[in-house]
């Protein structure tokens, strides 16, 4: 056991659902423990800032199932820098604070990461990010709200692009991870997606187009934005409607809609979970780490590795969507 009194909560990075609902579990438990959390607003930057308030019961009231995040979020260049991590410190130590919770995803883990070494202050990573792109949990709070978003929404493309029968290239978010891509093509019937894991070359994609079922009426491909030369909606757009110009394609990024939202009851479920293990975690002396679950179990990854991007794509989802489109 470690005698923490006082854990720093903040939200860091793109929102995503369940990180209201992660805060909330992260300082009822610490109560219920007769800890202390003092809440940062606009992670890093507002830590360098000392936008700091002491929470409550109260402050977390009717927050479970609200989207965004009550404790904001913001990406922050200035904690790049050891000047604006040193006003950062000097900031927690005037509030006593004497260990972190931090709610984000890659970058947040990374700057953490770097913090806690740096002035020897212990920090845990929960994993609040709709791109289910981190290694330590098989699913990132966010993830599952979004997907739903997205499935949502393509079914409404699917009615319009039947009746007109059309080809609709839709764009998902994900960075440069194509989680929402794979499962959002799966359940929408997608007829391809694209993602940059997948290594969908163009004349992959366009053979699929050529050889699928003639009698097809409306067709939907889902993109991952990616990064790179072929990447984005855009730009497959372009490629289709250049090889096809007989179809009638429609370009449709479906954009920040993905990111808010009521959390589905598995994001709720997850971030109270890893909420209140994050608490235990840290009285038990951990640090560094990223709490996540893995095979419905608690799990413990080092920061440094969480952030190892997890590629690991199921071939036989890619499969499915071949074999089932057709
Ligand atoms: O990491 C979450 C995410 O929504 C990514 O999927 C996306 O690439 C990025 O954030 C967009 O960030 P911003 O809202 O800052 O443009």
């Amino acid at each position: 056991m470690t005698h923490i009194k006082n854990i720093g909560l903040f939200t860091s990075g793109g929102d995503a659902p369940g990180m209201n609902a992660t805060i909330r579990a992260v300082v009822r438990a610490a109560l219920f423990y007769d800890l202390e959390v003092t809440g940062i607003r606009r992670g890093f930057e507002g830590m360098i800032n000392g936008d700091l308030f002491a929470m409550s019961r109260k402050t977390v009231s009717n927050i479970i199932q609200r989207g965004g995040t009550i404790l904001k979020t913001a990406r922050s260049e200035h904690f790049k820098t050891p000047e604006g991590r040193k006003l950062a410190f000097e900031q927690l130590q005037k509030f006593n604070v004497d260990a972190l919770v931090a709610i984000g995803g890659d970058g947040t883990f990374a700057a953490a990461h770097i913090f806690g070494k740096e002035f020897n202050i212990p920090v845990i990573g929960l994993p609040g990010t709709i791109d289910n792109d981190l290694t330590g949990t098989d699913f990132t709070i966010g993830y599952d709200t979004a997907i739903n978003t997205v499935m949502n929404a393509v079914d409404k493309i699917r009615d319009t692009a039947e009746s007109h029968d059309r080809l609709f290239i839709v764009e998902v978010m994900g960075r440069d991870s194509g989680m929402i891509a794979l499962r959002t093509g799966i359940s929408s019937g997608a007829e391809a997606i694209v993602m940059p894991e997948s290594k969908l070359s163009m004349d992959k994609l366009f053979d699929r187009l050529e050889n699928g079922r003639k009698d097809k009426t409306s067709r939907i491909v889902i993109v991952s934005e990616g990064e790179g030369e072929e990447a984005g909606a855009f730009e497959v757009g372009r490629l289709v409607k250049e090889k096809f110009p007989n179809y009638d394609t429609r370009v449709s990024i479906l954009g920040h809609i993905q990111r808010g939202g009521k959390p589905t009851c598995m994001d709720r479920v997850l971030a109270s979970r890893v909420g209140v293990a994050a608490v235990e975690a840290l009285m038990n002396g951990y640090r560094n780490e990223m709490v996540g679950v893995l095979n419905n179990e608690i799990a413990y990854t080092p920061l440094e590795h969480a952030i190892k991007k997890n590629t690991d794509t199921d071939a036989t989802f890619l499969k499915i969507v071949e074999m089932l489109s057709l």
